[in-house]
């Protein structure tokens, strides 16, 4: 962070001392127009973040922190495509992919829409042509019913979520996804397919991953053993920016979809990566995916800051990480169809923010990228929501609500909203000591269970939540909240000074995992460098022995 920046953080842990001493209901009480001024509208979707500890003064200083940390400078030099992934020596422009609006973008001075356009009228070419079967496993072959995405990181997390999440959608060729190099992976996903009419979309943006590649091997075997050596060309296809290893692997170009650098891979499902997507939805209803992404770009590059989403959800995060120093964040979607959507947002937030340098190469002046989890609600109120109400360590809280379902049963739909509404009242609300005394007499509890039990029944509250509430999960409003959530992102990186767009970190893990392998495969743990890890695989290897000999 930058010293000005800096600086405004120091005054306004001060004044949070201050907000501090009265309890957030207090907040609603002192101004009744507190609801209105602290949420905002895109659209049908409503973010409310009123219940957080801030007010004007707090929001104001906060605006003035994203000016010292050079906040509109860096979205400009974002949409203007410069090269603001420094480390990679890339420009960030994966807004492009959801450009529905005719105009250029451009990388670096070059419009790079005709190339963008070029390739999704490919996609929704072959993609209509597997819906519709004119492309198949062989010349007169049945249709494919299975589609096998295979890839990782953001090669599958953007697929997975975007296909649970758009089921209703869902009209075209089942979809499966292998990630894990854990073999169950593959085997689980294959057993009950039929190869004729299975096709596999190797999905990966380096062509280069060890997981994917292995995966892919794999299934190439499995299909050539059962239709030989000149269904690969049929049953493959690829997506990727690394065309000459598609081509070695055997796919040919017609087969292959490319993106280009500047796409992250956790920014990757507006790409080609989002085939598989496609193929399931049909290409109108992948429209409205990107057109809500898209809707979400203009908000972002034109809002004010007050009403700019993404800033908002991104500065309530500077002050709940920066200024009240809570380490995590916790996504609670009440909507089983983003049952994935905490575990995409966690590669997102996670490999993008997770950094403890600066653009510059000096270490991070503050804390960084919080820990990012979840589950959906109602599951997680049975889980792990003790913790929030009463556990030790503050979490704050993003709701994610429906108002409307995408299935006939209202009732169910009436008791979840009940829940996700409570939750957030309950968590800033809490129960007083005095609260917890008063039932418990009224119920009739005798004096010493009184003071025995009434301890442990008492919520602190005033734990800080936002809601975000939309009227249907549709591929538009899907849209829209995942570019919510990565321009929230790319404001922290700003505002934190740190890039948001490498990944150096899985980068050691990878090589030490190359470099293990030998030891692995034979029984010599000479050369590592420490005990325990020697300790571990001679224990492993004594374990795979025994098995082998029983
Ligand atoms: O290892 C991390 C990572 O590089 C992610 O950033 C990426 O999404 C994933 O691996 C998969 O990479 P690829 O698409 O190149 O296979």
């Amino acid at each position: 962070m930058r010293p000005a920046a800096l600086e405004i953080c120091e005054n306004l842990k001060r004044y949070r001392k201050e907000l501090h001493r009265r309890p957030m209901v207090q907040l609603f009480k002192n101004d009744a127009n507190r609801f209105r001024k602290f949420s905002c509208n895109l659209g049908d979707l409503l973010f409310d973040y009123s219940k957080n500890y801030i007010d004007d003064h707090a929001l104001a200083m906060l605006f003035e922190l994203a000016r010292a940390a050079g906040l509109e400078q860096k979205r400009d030099r974002l949409f203007a495509g410069e090269r603001i992934n420094e480390t990679e020596n890339r420009a960030v422009m994966h807004m492009a992919l959801r450009n529905v609006s005719g105009n250029p973008m451009r990388v670096e001075g070059n419009d790079v829409m005709p190339e963008v356009r070029a390739v999704l009228a490919r996609m929704k070419e072959f993609s209509q042509a597997v819906r519709d079967g004119s492309v198949a496993g062989s010349e007169e072959g049945a249709a494919f019913t299975d589609v096998v995405n295979i890839g990782i990181g953001g090669s599958d997390l953007g697929p997975v979520m975007v296909s649970m999440a758009l089921r209703p959608w869902c009209n075209g060729p089942r979809l499966h996804f292998v990630s894990n190099i854990d073999g169950d992976d593959l085997t689980d996903t294959l057993a009950g397919l039929d190869p004729e009419t299975t096709l596999f979309i190797v999905a990966s943006k380096s062509f280069t991953t060890m997981e994917t590649m292995v995966n892919a091997t794999s299934a190439r075997d499995w299909l050539v053993a059962h239709l030989g050596e000149a269904a690969v060309a049929r049953h493959f296809v690829a997506l990727s920016t690394n065309i000459d290893e598609t081509g070695r692997f055997g796919i040919p170009e017609e087969n292959t979809f490319g993106f280009w650098d500047w796409v992250g891979g956790r920014y990757s499902v507006w790409s080609a990566i989002g085939l598989s997507v496609m193929i399931a939805i049909g290409a109108e209803k992948f429209e409205e995916f990107l057109e809500g992404g898209h809707e979400v770009d203009r908000h972002f590059a034109t809002a004010s800051w007050d009403e700019n989403i993404p800033v908002l959800m991104a500065l309530i995060g500077i002050w709940h990480r920066n200024i009240c120093d809570y380490p995590t964040h916790a996504i609670l979607p009440y909507a089983q169809h983003l049952r994935r959507f905490p575990a995409y947002l966690q590669q997102l937030d996670m490999e993008s923010n997770g950094k403890r340098v600066s653009l510059d190469g000096t270490p991070a002046a503050c804390k960084t990228g919080p820990v990012v989890w979840g589950e959906p609600g109602t599951n997680g109120q049975h889980a792990f929501y003790q913790l929030l109400h009463q556990g030790s360590d503050i979490v704050p809280v993003d709701f994610l609500l429906a108002a409307n379902p995408c299935h006939p049963l209202e009732r169910h739909h009436e008791i979840l909203s009940a829940n996700c509404f409570a939750q957030s009242e309950a968590l800033m609300v809490g129960k007083s000591l005095d609260q917890v005394k008063a039932q418990m007499l009224a119920e009739g509890t005798p004096e010493e269970e009184i003071e025995r039990l009434a301890p442990h029944k008492v919520f602190p509250g005033n734990r800080p939540s936002n809601m975000i509430l939309f009227d249907r999960l549709t591929p538009r409003t899907l849209g829209k909240l995942i570019a919510l959530y990565e321009h929230k992102v790319f404001v922290q990186g700003a505002i934190w000074d740190i890039n948001s767009f490498d990944q150096w970190g899985v980068e050691l893990g990878k090589k030490l995992a190359v470099d293990l392998l030998p030891k692995v495969r034979g029984n010599e743990v000479a050369g590592i460098m420490d005990g325990s890890t020697a300790g571990q695989l001679a224990h492993f290897h004594r374990l795979r022995k025994d098995n082998t000999s029983s």
